[in-house]
This record gives structure tokens, sequence and C-alpha cells, in this order.
């Protein structure tokens, strides 16, 4: 076993407690960063060169020294020690046994605390396009699955009850919208995600000559610190992108509430594959939505998360406390989630099968074109209210002959209003009332169609 290379016990006298050491040790989560870690090394490195701080030679032995250790953590092959309090401890040591006594240089002018608060920068940096790009695809299987079923009509619900009729392809844009709008906030929070804390050190900056412009230029950071103080306590850019996340997760879980409802025998409009199902060990018969239940159930950890964060952020003082290192654990497991569930429901979403005729016997029932007959009546002059009122008395004596809207006669019909003819029973049908919108944003198939095809220009 490698001896143990701590980064502090120059001051102390005696070796810290097995038990402390443990309890302080952050390997477990922190390896995860490990290349970003040897990257923000790397840019340290050729900074430290560039202002005289280490010779051309030492500089050549420190970055070897590091791309090795790239190479080894790309490979699979980097050995993490059991002394390795966190990753850049671990880094620090392997670059040890390859560059030698150079390697003592490396975190000159530096401080785990600007280092951590890079680290998690950069790994956010490469998280947002991961989640940039998932929620694009699970756009495109939206896409997909609306321009599967071009023409299938659905009850729109409101209060879960039956309100009117839309395009399915309409219930389709509507969470693509919604992952629209997630990707328009985290990518807002990506622009103050980055900016580079390397080279506030401790917390109060250096008496050496760094040049953290330098190292965010060589990181491809769009900006620098402007104060050391905040650079090294700053954790406002995990707990953005993790409301962020929140948010996505509630909207994920509330696709995934309707798939599960929508896969009842009670509502029958959908069958998952079965690859994403499973069955019962009790009861021979089932077959399970396993996956959207669990991406519903994955929300709650996620809003934790969240909270968590921000009560570990609320009564420390300036500037790093080691409580900060509490702010990864539940970071990164939200972060995981988020990304599994997205991707699955992207993978899930488009092989599901619609059962039209189901969708379509709902989007006839429970009177769901009362208020085609009500705007029918507007457009014949009769104020809203009393259309309303009117039509109210229709949908009553419905309800008494047991009948639904559009098996009402002419006769029937002019007995309530003389304003009805037979246009009026024309839009009593749910695909008439579809037919029959006009307004913007609305289900009109023919608005429908250009958002359509809006997105499949966009996410192309
Ligand atoms: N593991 C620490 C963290 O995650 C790294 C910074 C440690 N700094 C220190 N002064 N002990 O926050």
């Amino acid at each position: 076993m490698a001896k143990s290379r701590r980064l502090w016990g120059g001051r102390f006298k005696c070796k810290p407690a097995a038990s402390a050491e443990a309890f302080g040790a952050s390997l477990a989560v922190d390896r995860r960063l490990a290349r970003f870690d040897v990257e923000g090394s790397l840019a340290q490195a050729l900074m430290l060169e560039k202002a005289g701080l280490v010779s051309a030679e030492e500089g050549r032995a420190i970055r070897a020294g590091l791309e090795s250790i790239r190479a080894e953590l790309s490979a699979g092959r980097f050995r993490f020690e059991p002394s390795d309090e966190d990753i850049h401890t671990a880094v620090e040591r392997r670059l040890y046994e390859l560059a030698g006594p150079a390697a003592g240089k490396l975190h000159t002018g530096r401080s785990r605390n600007d280092q951590i608060a890079l680290d998690e920068r950069l790994y956010l940096r490469d998280l947002l396009a991961r989640l940039d790009a998932a929620l694009k695809e699970l756009q495109k299987s939206l896409l997909a699955w609306a321009r599967r079923y071009p023409r299938v009509i659905m009850p729109a619900f409101t209060h879960l009850q039956h309100a009117q009729v839309i395009l399915f392809a309409h219930w389709c844009l509507a969470y693509l919208e919604m992952f629209q709008r997630d990707r328009d906030r985290l990518a807002e929070a990506g622009r103050r995600v980055n900016i580079s804390p390397l080279g506030a050190a401790a917390g109060a900056g250096s008496s050496l000559p760094l040049d953290p412009e330098f190292t965010a230029g060589q990181l491809g950071f769009a900006g620098v610190f402007a104060n050391s103080l905040d650079a090294v306590s700053d954790r406002d850019c995990l707990v953005e992108v993790l409301a962020d996340l929140a948010l996505a997760a509630a909207h994920l879980s509330r696709l995934s509430e309707e798939l599960v409802l929508w896969s009842t025998s009670e509502f029958g409009y959908l069958q998952l594959d079965p690859r994403y199902c499973t069955g019962s060990s009790a009861l021979p018969q089932k077959q399970n939505p396993d996956i959207p239940e669990l991406v519903r159930g994955k929300t709650g950890a996620v809003f934790g998360a969240l909270v968590s964060l921000l009560t570990t952020l609320k009564g420390l003082p300036l500037s790093y406390n080691r409580d900060l290192q509490e702010d990864k654990a539940p970071f990164f497991a939200a972060a995981d989630s988020v990304l599994a569930s997205i991707s699955i429901l992207g993978e899930m979403l488009p092989k599901s099968r619609l059962n039209p005729e189901a969708m379509e016997r709902a989007a006839g029932s429970g009177y769901t074109t009362a208020i085609d007959l009500a705007e029918f009546l507007v457009t014949r002059g009769l104020p809203f209210r009393e259309a309303h009122g009117l039509v109210g008395g229709v949908v009553l004596y419905c309800q008494e002959q047991g009948k639904r809207l559009e098996e009402l006669t002419l006769k029937e019909l002019k007995s309530f209003s003389r304003l009805f003819n037979a246009s009026a029973l024309q839009a009593l049908t749910p695909r008439e009332s579809v037919r029959r919108r006009r307004s913007p944003g609305s289900t009109a198939p023919d608005q429908v169609a250009a958002r359509l095809k809006y997105w499949a220009g966009k996410l192309a």
C-alpha cells in the first residue's frame, strides 16, 4: 500500500484518529470529479509555468504526469488508495509517483477550496450538456409519438373530468413545450456556471503572480470570479441547477402519472411496451407500469436534495466551510436520477401503443362539446353568460334522457332556443369540435400541424 500523503500534516504532532479520518473522507463521493480535477490541474500547471512559478522542465514533468493520470482514468486503470482522503489527494499522490518532486509545485497559489469549486463547475458544465441532449431526445420522442397518431382525438381534462376535445398531438406538444422551458432554464443557469473560481486560492487570493484569466481561458470559461471570498464559498450554481432539475423532475412525474393512468383498464388509452413493464410475483395476470411509477417515485428525493443543499448553505459564514463537502452526494444522486428518468422515458414513449378507439370514445363522452354549443350561440349574438346557462339546461336534459349531445335532434335543440339550426347540430360531434377550433395555440388541427412542423425543424 502506498504511503499516505496527507496534504496538510505539517502543523500536527499526531496522526488523525482513524474514525475522524473515515468520517471526513470524501473519495467515495468525489471520485467522479477525477477527470475534471485533472483538467483543472493541467490549466493550473500551464499558468504556473507562464508565471515563472515552475520551470519549463518542471512544468513538462507535471503535465506529462497529469496526462498519464488522465489516460489511466479513462482506461479505468487509475488505482485509488484507501489512504486517499479525497479526489485532490488521490491525483496529487499519483502525480508524485509519476513526476517526482516537481509534483509538489502544482498546488502553488491554489487551495482545495478553489480547486473543488472549479471541479464542481467543470462537472456542471458537462452535466448540463448531457441533460440538454437527453431532454432534446425526449422532445424528439414526443414529436415522433404525435406524428404517429396525427388524427387521434381524446378528452382534455380539467379536475380530471372530461372538459373538451383535443388532438393527442396537442397533448404531446404540451409536454414538449414544458421540456423546452426546462432546457432554457438549464441553459440560463449554465451562463452563471461558466465562471472560473480558480485563483481565489484559500479565499483571500495569493501574494504570487497568479493569472486567473489565463486558467479560465484555458478551461473555456466565459469569465472569472470577481471576489475571492465569494468564489470559494459560492454554491449558487449547484442550487440553481438543482432547482431546475427539481422542476424538470416534477414535469417528468406529471407525464409519468398520465402514463400510469392511461395504462389502467379504466382508461385503456395506452399499452406500454412490455419490455418496460414487470409482472407480479403473486398475481399471474399483472403487467405493471413500473418505469413511469419509478420516475414519479424518484421525484421526492430530487426535491429533498434541493432542500438539503439550501439547508447546508443557510447558516454558513464566509467563506469555505467543510459543511460544503456535503453538497455533492445529494446533488449527484439527484442529477443521476433525473438524467436516467429523462433517458428512459424518451426511449420508452414512442414504443408505447395508443388505443385510438378508446380515446375517441372517451372524447365523445362527458358532454365535451357543450362549450361548442354555447359558442355557436355566441356567434348568433347571445351573450356568453346566457348561452352558458342555456346549454347547461341542454346538458341536464341529455342526462335525464340518457343521450349524448350529438344524439339530439334539431327539434329538441330548437326547443331550447330558436337560434339553433342545422349547423349547431354539426358542432356537437367531437371531431367537428376539434376542427372548429381557431384561436392561436389551440388544438385546431392547422395550429397543431404548424407547431409540429416548427418543432421538427427546431429539433432536427
Ligand atoms: N472535500 C472538500 C469539499 O468537498 C474539498 C475542499 C476541502 N478543503 C478544505 N479546506 N478541507 O468541499
